[in-house]
């Protein structure tokens, strides 16, 4: 193993940037091929903003493209964000110098990966993401690495600390999705602008490149079905618990003879299972292969030092020279997967309607159902407090969503329903 030095460029020095610029000047030796990681550029928005670390000593470079295109560093870590803009123009700039590059970013992998695939293996140089995905716990790695002797069929889990978060306090203190969010972003578990999380877009990102790595295919966040929690009434968390399940940001992508099918959805958990267990801003991954059978993995999916810990396991890689295909397969090899039609798959579903507090509505209901063809599993009627209306509840066994959704509009239109039903789906984990 090379003892060689190596230097290291940074840009971006907000969480994870600066967790890892702490690390780095704390231990430089901490690479197992024991050469040092010297930092020898920064690059952030603001010179002047007060930082927790000394800089005084590493050269400041305004542009983080031209800290990407520096001679002065050897691996370029990219830690600004953002699909488009900065971070995409500094890492096609180390890229096309031909420099390793190490990223934290899954919206910019998510949405570019195949086309920075396809440049870092032209130049023959890694482009390692390990921190883009649940922070601190070694998803990518795991199937990247340990699982390339295995044919994954399915990945499910919790990818957004920020929604589990908020499911978790809404549950625990019976407090409505607005009142914990704001609370959230007080407390800064959230972003002023708190709509890619909240709107499930960061937990797709995830999902796409681990759909990418499972399947050997190009990202393809465009084929991803997005739904966030935004919409989450309490009423749902409670009598979801009520019939055994909890409420999570649930985000999956599964294999079948049909193709691929991505997708992230509020989504009910049985109360016991490990998904309805990881509470508070845990994230929990399932990975199913088709040799190893079940892996589960949990733990810290954001903040500053477990995400910079995995950085720096991804700059210990560079420091080892391994070069691996960036998705699994070679980058020329690396084609969109064939997207399942949503409409096909089938699964469980739970279903509430609010209705008029009148004799007739709960067989009204479940003739509609059973002419559509969806068949009760469970039913529950239950009066809730400061509603318009009672709400009748049910979970279904395993049906199309096509004709689920066909059952749901004509309950819509019944006379005695008052408001739109809502639909959660029963996680198929
Ligand atoms: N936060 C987490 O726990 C976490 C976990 C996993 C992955 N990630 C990913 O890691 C990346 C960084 O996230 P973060 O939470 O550390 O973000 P952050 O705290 O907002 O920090 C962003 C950094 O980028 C700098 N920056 C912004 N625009 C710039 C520009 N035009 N040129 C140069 N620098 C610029 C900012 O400069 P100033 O400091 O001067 O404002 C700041 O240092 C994102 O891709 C994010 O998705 C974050």
């Amino acid at each position: 193993m090379s003892k060689t030095d190596w230097r290291i460029g940074v840009a971006g020095l907000g969480t994870v940037g600066g967790g890892l610029l702490e690390f780095l000047l704390e231990r430089p030796g901490f690479s197992p091929t024991g050469g040092q990681a010297i930092v020898t550029g920064i690059s952030a928005r603001t010179r002047a903003r007060p930082r927790p670390f000394d800089i005084s000593n590493i050269p400041w470079f305004d542009d983080p493209v031209a800290l990407a295109r520096s001679p002065e560093n050897d691996i370029f870590v990219e830690l600004i964000g953002g699909f488009e803009g900065p971070a995409k123009d500094a890492v096609e700039a180390a890229l096309l110098a031909g420099k390793p590059v190490v990223t934290a970013n899954k919206a910019l992998l998510a949405h570019h990966g195949a086309e920075l695939a396809r440049l870092a293996e032209a130049k023959g140089v890694p482009l390692l993401f390990e921190a883009a995905v649940m922070g601190g716990v070694p998803a990518v790695k795991i199937m990247r690495e340990a699982m390339v002797g295995d044919d994954i069929l399915s990945v499910a889990g919790i990818l957004n600390g920020t929604c589990n978060y908020i499911l978790t306090e809404m549950e625990a203190t019976g407090r409505a999705f607005a009142d914990v969010l704001a609370d959230a972003q007080r407390l800064g578990y959230a972003e002023a602008d708190p709509t890619t999380d909240v709107g499930g877009f960061d937990a797709a990102h995830k999902i796409t490149l681990l759909a990418a790595l499972a399947f050997g295919c190009a990202p393809n966040f465009a084929a991803t079905e997005v739904e966030g929690i935004d919409q989450i009434d309490l009423m749902d968390i409670r009598l979801a618990k009520d019939l055994g399940y909890r409420v999570k940001l649930v985000a999956s992508a599964e294999r079948s003879e049909d193709g691929v099918l991505v997708r992230v959805h509020p989504s009910l958990a049985p109360m016991a299972h490990p998904l309805a267990q990881a509470g508070g801003a845990l994230n929990a991954l399932f990975i199913e292969g088709q040799r190893i059978g079940r892996i589960f993995v949990q733990g810290p999916g954001a903040g500053a030092r477990p995400t910079a810990a995995a950085v720096a396991a991804d700059i210990a890689d560079v420091m080892t020279r391994a070069v691996r295909p960036v998705f699994q397969k070679p980058a020329s090899e690396l084609k969109p997967f064939t997207p399942v039609d949503p409409s096909k798959s089938m699964g469980r579903a739970y279903l509430r309607f609010m209705v008029k507090d009148e004799p007739g509505v709960i067989a009204a209901v479940s003739e509609t159902l059973a002419e559509a063809g969806v068949s009760i599993e469970s039913f529950l009627q239950k009066p809730v407090e400061n509603a318009d209306g009672v709400p009748i509840v049910l979970t279904t066994h395993a049906v199309a969503e096509s004709v689920l959704m066909a059952a749901i509009e004509r309950i819509a239109n019944l006379s005695s329903v008052l408001d739109r039903p809502r639909l959660l789906r029963i996680a198929r984990i």
